[in-house]
């Protein structure tokens, strides 16, 4: 949706009835048994934030008077499903899934470009979120590349995402935020390696696992290259959740391929997804176990095997 104004003037008689109807147009009644199944059928090879996005979720949905909204912070390296799960989430809400005109999604570098006045960027973002907001409670706002964000204009987001009965007039309670980012990725990643070269099974890591969550959380708050640090989202837990998005190996690269063959109507073939999977760069050096770049181009290698 273009960006609207939070002052907008109420409209009155059949544009209010109109209003009702459109509001609810594009809201699924929600189920977590859905979401549930979903998450456990598309998204591979990420237990802990299966696990939380879930409880998260269904618990804030269920709410019928929820106290702040939902603000949600997926970390993790490239390509292991952070933006997809947005899509799961918003298919789980909106008849329109991803594609709703109520999910929004900014790209900090594309949307807001250092070189710009900050000052205007924090109003329009205001706004932009003010009016959607308004218009329709249930919104989705994702904001991509979240470390790299100004921390102005995080600051600027702050009164929405918390403990408020209203912001001008508008309840931000049943909105959604979910922040991406590569931030703590290393962490992740290291606790992820340290945890399979003890011969654990994967399955058995826990979001407390070797202090992994506190690992995160410090380092979100003492890293002054990330735009969170400087921000004071985190030391006012205005993030309900940190979720981890673990390094994806051989295995789920191979799931994400025959998926993906299904999704381009390519009779799915286990022999050629495994090469393909095998195909891809892995790392550490020695062991090779974990996939570089997550299942990003599984679709381009793809495509490129069918010319
Ligand atoms: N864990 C996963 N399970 C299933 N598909 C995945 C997973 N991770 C990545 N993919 C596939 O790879 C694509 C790129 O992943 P994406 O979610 O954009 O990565 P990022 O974590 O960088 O946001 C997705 O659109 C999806 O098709
Ligand atoms: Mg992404």
């Amino acid at each position: 949706m273009a960006p609207s104004g939070g002052d907008r003037i109420p409209e009155a008689g059949f544009w209010d009835l109109f209003d009702v109807f459109y509001k609810d147009d594009d809201l699924l009644s929600f189920n977590s048994s859905g979401l549930e199944n979903d998450l456990r059928k598309f998204l591979f090879g990420q237990h802990i934030a299966a696990e939380t996005i879930l409880k998260a979720v269904s618990w804030f949905m269920k709410d019928p008077d929820p106290p702040k909204p939902l603000v949600l912070s997926f970390h993790g390296p490239t390509g292991v499903g952070k933006s997809y799960v947005t899509k799961i989430i918003a298919r789980n809400i909106y008849k329109m899934g991803g594609k709703s005109n109520h999910v929004h999604t900014f790209i900090s570098d594309y949307h807001f470009p250092h070189t710009c006045e900050a000052e205007t960027h924090e109003f329009q973002l205001r706004q932009w979120i003010h009016g959607n907001v308004s218009s329709f409670p249930q919104s989705m706002f994702i904001f991509d590349e979240m470390d790299k964000m100004q921390p102005r204009l995080i600051d600027a987001i702050k009164p929405f995402l918390d403990y408020n009965d209203n912001v001008d007039g508008v309840s931000f309670n049943k909105a959604i935020f979910i922040f991406l980012s590569n931030a703590g990725g290393h962490i992740i990643t290291n606790v992820t390696l340290d945890f399979w070269r003890k011969g654990n099974n994967r399955e058995k890591l826990q979001l407390q696992s070797e202090g992994m969550e506190t690992q995160i959380f410090k380092y979100l708050f003492n890293d002054e290259n990330n735009g969170l640090w400087h921000s004071s989202l985190i030391n006012q837990h205005l993030i309900d959740h940190y979720i981890p998005f673990l390094p994806l190996e051989q295995k789920h690269v191979h799931q994400c391929v025959m998926a993906e063959m299904v999704h381009l109507n390519i009779t799915p073939d286990y022999d050629v997804a495994d090469k393909v999977a095998r195909d891809m760069p892995f790392f550490p050096e020695e062991e090779k176990i974990f996939a570089v770049k997550g299942c990003k181009s599984v679709k381009q290698k793809l495509v490129w095997r069918q010319i």
